[in-house]
């Protein structure tokens, strides 16, 4: 049974890296995603053939209650609420990782074996309870700021470097005590420490930077997964943890930089919603109907789309394919300029246009399609604010200064649709709605793109 299950595991591990590969195409994910689904089953049913394994009740219900909760967010959650869920789910697979760890402790401090543990397992089990813990409650912190039950501006704590180098070495502090006396009170230290250490890195940092926090908790929560396997001896939960790990380590990487900032800049410098935004007083915009862009759209040669949160929040994505279809009858080809950051996780934006049915090769990324905005002669930003703010090109007092942006400010004429003067997540005001070559059209993106195919077709 033994070699089953080793067999097993090693082909559900291989189903990780194989779906983990296939996620990395928009192409492909979608079978990604299921091969990535049926290696977890394989390792599942795995493991409950293991010898260890002697009642099923209690994993039944578990299952049940599991499966009941799973189902129910899956059909309820909407899209634009997905990252608030990702920092839940990482924060549960944290306190998992915990829970298991302090398992194996209470087992041994019950039946008295606990001087007994060997120095590895102490070590594995003291970093399993560390990084759980660290996950556990840094989740819950950028799960109530993304869902707005605690405000999502920054929070700049005095000398809260300091602090949580002090609650850090404090953990450190318990986990060595509780490997040198596991009966000890250090367990408790370490526990109590670490709680802590999570609340207080995410409790300062800023809303806009929570996604790129959710990456980063994703990869602890792999590790503490990792660590977890090392006190557990299971193969899976090592192999498994570290891909977690590396791979949310790398996202994190990858949406930092998109931002133009470090890790440790997100991390520490309390960075977003409450920086200073640049008044525009005295400076007016211009708005314009939906007629009046259909007419512009027929004349233009080309012609860019750039989507932003507010397509999600509208879900004007189908009405966008219909604008495409419209303008393809004029003889018009319609580009999708699409930003690392824009909407609110990644890909969010891909995800969307695939729904659609928007084909991959419409789809430009930043770097490709800079350069040609010069010649564009409409650029139609679509609910997005942040990902085209000239501020973050000229404006060295900008929280967004130094973040790589869409260049549509270059393009011939640009059409902005949302609904109000209001800023993007950041915070921060866009002098491009003030340019001579903007016109704003006002209302809910999904209607006004409506609205624009139909003008389009009447013309
Ligand atoms: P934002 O800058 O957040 O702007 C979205 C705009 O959509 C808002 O200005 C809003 O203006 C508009 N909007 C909302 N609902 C709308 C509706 N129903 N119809 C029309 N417009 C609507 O979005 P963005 O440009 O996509 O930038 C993303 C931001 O999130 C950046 O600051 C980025 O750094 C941050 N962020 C994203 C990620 C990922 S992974 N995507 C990670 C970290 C940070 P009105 O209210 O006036 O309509």
């Amino acid at each position: 049974m033994e070699t089953i299950i080793q067999i097993a595991y090693l082909a559900a591990s291989v189903a990780f890296i194989v779906a983990i590969k296939l996620l990395s195409s928009p192409r492909t994910a979608r079978i990604g995603n299921l091969i990535g689904a049926t290696g977890m089953l394989v390792g599942l049913l795995a493991t409950l053939l293991h010898k260890d394994i002697v009642r099923y009740e209690w994993i039944g219900i578990g299952l049940a209650v599991g499966t009941a909760i799973g189902a129910w967010l899956s059909f309820t959650v909407k899209m634009t609420a997905m990252p608030q869920m990702v920092a839940l789910l990482n924060g549960f697979g944290g306190a998992a990782s915990a829970l298991v760890a302090s398992t194996e402790v209470g087992r041994a401090l019950l039946n008295g074996t606990a001087g007994s543990l060997s120095l590895f397992s102490l070590t594995t089990i003291s970093l399993s309870l560390l990084i759980g813990a660290v996950t556990f409650t840094g989740s819950l912190i950028a799960f109530a700021k993304l869902q707005e039950l605690l405000s999502g501006r920054p929070l700049p704590l005095p000398a809260h470097h300091l602090q949580s180098l002090g609650l850090l070495l404090a953990s450190i502090a318990g986990g060595v005590a509780f490997a040198w006396q596991p009966e000890g009170p250090g367990l408790w230290v370490l526990i109590g420490a670490a709680f802590l250490l999570g609340f207080w890195i995410t409790l300062p940092i800023g809303g806009a930077d929570m996604p790129v926090i959710v990456a980063f908790l994703n990869s602890l929560s792999g590790l503490a997964a990792a660590a977890t396997g090392f006190v557990l001896e299971n193969y899976l939960l090592i192999i498994a943890g570290t891909l977690v790990g590396a791979s949310g380590f790398i996202l994190t990487q990858i949406m930092s930089r998109a931002m133009n900032r470090s890790l440790w800049n997100v991390l520490f410098a309390a960075v977003g919603s409450g920086g200073p935004t640049t008044a525009k007083e005295g400076l007016s915009v211009r708005s314009t109907t939906a007629e009046d862009v259909a007419l512009m759209l027929s004349y233009a040669k080309e012609v860019v789309l750039v989507p932003g949160y507010g397509m999600a929040v509208a879900q004007a994505q189908h009405a966008v394919k219909k604008l495409m279809d419209a303008l393809a009858e004029k003889g018009v080809e319609m580009r999708f300029a699409i930003h690392p950051v824009a909407g609110r996780m990644p890909g969010h934006m891909n995800v969307l246009l695939a729904e659609a049915d928007i084909p991959y090769e419409k789809l430009y990324e930043m770097e490709r399609i800079n350069p040609d905005f010069p010649q564009v002669d409409v650029v139609l930003v679509v609910g997005a604010n942040d990902v085209v703010n000239p501020a973050a090109r000229k404006d060295p007092q900008s929280p967004l200064y130094g973040m790589p942006i869409l260049d549509v400010d270059k393009a011939k004429t640009v059409i902005v649709l949302k609904r109000s003067m209001n800023p993007g997540f950041a915070g921060v005001e866009n002098e491009l709605f003030y340019q001579q070559n903007t016109y704003m059209l006002f209302g809910d993106a999904k209607k006004s793109i409506e609205a624009l195919t139909q003008a389009l077709k009447e013309l």
